[in-house]
């Protein structure tokens, strides 16, 4: 059991990512808190959860305090909460771009800002936020999403360089194209699929979110004690280019 007797915070929580990082901390012997925008089904039997709107600064500060006064001082931190709404340029709109930034960006950074000081208290603990391939890569019409991934991505930098001192390691997982709800709108369409499996040098459409559970876990582990402020893409080589069968 490479987690025993550590204490987990995962938001989103109930989502597809989320699910399976749940499950994989507490078959290694984590204690869960899980939080999320809504009440659901725990993927895990004795696991807490926290319903909270993690876009806003104050609902992160009640979830920080609340897991604390239940389960004790968190060690580890994860942070699958997100929404993918697309953005294209001329039809943006304040409220679009703000529920992409807030959720994904600065209830992020808030949360961990609730949530660090307690693990610098107990000397240390781990981070993990999930960026994306747009974190890193442009996508013409998902601009909001891509803007706040971007900064996901060197927050995530920045994070670690301000809280490595503290014993705290921030790091990200970039997942490719995985198959979860917020994907359904393309998992579901046979030409997409079919022209991802072409791009991917790999040839497969998409990945379960076990792939992400993993790389997770290892940044959580004691196997990542000197891994701070990396993006491990988990993405079936997106990231590292596209395949030439691209192109025939
Ligand atoms: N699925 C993919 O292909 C993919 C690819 C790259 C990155 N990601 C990232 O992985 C993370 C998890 O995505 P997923 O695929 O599991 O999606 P998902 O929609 O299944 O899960 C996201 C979860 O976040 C929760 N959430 C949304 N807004 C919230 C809010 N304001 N407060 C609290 N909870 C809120 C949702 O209720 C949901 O349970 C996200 O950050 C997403 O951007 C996913």
């Amino acid at each position: 059991m490479r987690l025993a007797g550590k204490r987990a915070l995962i938001t989103g929580g109930l989502g597809g990512i989320g699910r399976k990082v749940a499950e994989r901390l507490a078959a290694e012997g984590a204690t869960l808190a899980l939080a999320d925008a809504a009440a659901g089904e725990s993927p895990v039997a004795d696991a807490r959860c926290y319903v909270a709107d993690l876009a806003r600064v104050s609902e992160c500060r009640r979830l920080a305090d609340e897991v604390r006064a239940d389960l004790g001082d968190i060690d580890l931190l994860v942070n699958c909460v997100g929404v993918f709404e697309r953005s294209e340029f001329d039809e943006t709109t304040e409220e679009n771009w703000d529920r992409n930034v807030d959720i994904n960006l600065k209830g992020v950074f808030f949360l961990i800002q609730a949530v660090a000081p307690q693990m610098r208290r107990q000397g240390g603990g781990r981070i993990v936020n999930i960026t994306s391939i747009a974190a890193s890569q442009g996508f013409a019409t998902a601009q909001a999403y891509c803007a706040a991934k971007g900064g996901l991505l060197n927050l995530t930098r920045a994070l670690a360089l301000a809280l490595a001192p503290d014993g705290i390691n921030v790091n990200a997982v970039a997942p490719g194209f995985i198959r979860t709800q917020m994907t359904e709108h393309q998992w579901t369409d046979d030409a997409f699929i079919g022209s991802l499996g072409r791009m991917l040098a790999t040839r497969k459409g998409y990945m379960e979110p076990d792939a992400i559970a993993a790389a997770v876990l290892f940044l959580c582990s004691d196997d990542a004690a000197h891994v701070h402020g990396v993006n491990l893409g988990v993405d079936d080589g997106w990231l590292a280019g596209i395949s030439g069968a691209a192109f025939t």
